[in-house]
């Protein structure tokens, strides 16, 4: 993608560009993404002035035919919607529930309680991506915020080997970006424009998206700045997955606590904000060894469930059971009770 400097927009000198730019925002995209209020609050400058300045960003992207203009045709939509690609996620069962892949230019939100494969299912897609379009990628990087620590290059070499890829090459186009606390975790977001250009990034990942801010912001006192923050934290994730025509994955855990009494049980952690700003929800259940995915809501997709496993190669499609004995009974399949502490 171009990287069309702050200068060339009329009227924006060097002063401005200067200021813009010690608030991390070097080009036109980064504008765009972060959007005049923002601008104005972290650089001081009048918030008439960052409109403006917004105003001609959008409209110099528009005319050049980078970012759709303010009214559009349908059939202008429709083109811009032919242009998203998708992410095959190497199963049948998850490709047939997600209608091809994991889309660009939205947000999928993956949710459910600990060991359900939200780590795995984004660690799987870091390889997928990277294939070529005719195989079911894009063929571009991935940037990977990881804010439990969990990301392990050992599992994407496992992953890549057993779809036939090279682990090293695979590995050198995965940025991972390790978020210490949920302020941090906004900041690597906020800054990532540079990289997304740069390194061809087609998919990113905030695996937890939620969980930083959770742990952060204890109580009902501190629930509306938590909610607010990350309510911030996701527009942005969808910013930037519309503005770069990206793939963004967030994982959002769902509790498995006996001490509920009140909500949903399987509503996710990040209550409203994020259901109202994700494109795709799905929800990961544990059914003993295997795992249920369910599309949750989606603006064209029938909800359904698919059963998919976990092994060497990431996310895989279930073992076929009828070929093997089933010593133990059925198991009841667990509940799982959640705390909506978000509402
Ligand atoms: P939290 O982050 O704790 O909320 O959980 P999660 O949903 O991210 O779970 P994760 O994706 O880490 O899934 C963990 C599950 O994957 C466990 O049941 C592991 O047994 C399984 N798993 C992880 N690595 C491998 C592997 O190499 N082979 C196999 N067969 N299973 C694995
Ligand atoms: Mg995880």
């Amino acid at each position: 993608m171009e990287d069309i400097k702050l200068d060339s927009l009329e009227g924006v000198g060097p002063v401005t560009t200067r200021k813009l730019s010690d608030a991390g925002i070097h080009n036109m995209m980064d504008l765009i993404v972060r959007g005049p209020v923002e601008i104005s609050n972290i650089t001081g400058m009048e918030k008439e002035t960052a409109e403006k300045i917004v105003t001609k960003a959008r409209k110099y992207l528009a005319d050049s035919g980078q970012l759709a203009k303010d009214f559009v045709s349908a059939s202008d939509i429709y083109k811009r919607r032919q242009e998203i690609g998708k992410i095959s996620t190497g199963t049948e069962c998850l490709d047939t529930l997600l209608d091809g892949g994991v889309e660009t230019q939205a947000l999928t939100e993956v949710y459910g309680e600990f060991g359900c494969g939200k780590t795995q299912f984004c660690h799987t897609l870091c390889v997928m991506v990277q294939k070529s379009i005719e195989e079911g990628g894009l063929g571009g990087g991935v940037l990977y915020i990881d804010s439990e620590n969990t990301f392990r290059p050992e599992r994407i070499v496992s992953i890549a080997q057993a779809n036939g890829m090279d682990p090293q090459r695979i590995l050198d186009n995965i940025i991972v970006a390790r978020a210490y606390n949920s302020a941090h975790q906004v900041l690597i977001l906020e800054e990532a424009g540079t990289i997304i250009r740069e390194s061809d990034i087609k998919l990113l990942v905030a695996d937890s998206a939620v969980g930083l801010f959770r742990s952060e912001y204890l109580g009902r006192g501190t629930l509306s700045e938590r909610q607010q923050k990350l309510n911030h934290f996701v527009h942005l994730l969808v910013r930037i997955a519309e503005t770069y025509n990206c793939a963004a994955v967030a994982t959002n855990q769902v509790m498995s606590s006996p001490d509920v009494f009140f909500g949903d049980p399987t509503k996710p952690i990040g209550g409203n904000v994020v259901a109202h700003t994700s494109t795709y929800r799905i929800y990961f259940k544990k059914s003993g060894k295997k795992r249920i995915a369910r599309m949750v809501d989606s603006p064209h997709h029938p909800e359904e469930e698919v059963v998919f496993s976990i092994g060497e190669a990431g996310i895989i499609d279930p073992e076929d059971t009828k070929t093997k004995k089933t010593t133990k009974k059925p198991k009841a399949e667990p509940t799982d009770t959640a705390k909506d502490d978000a509402t």
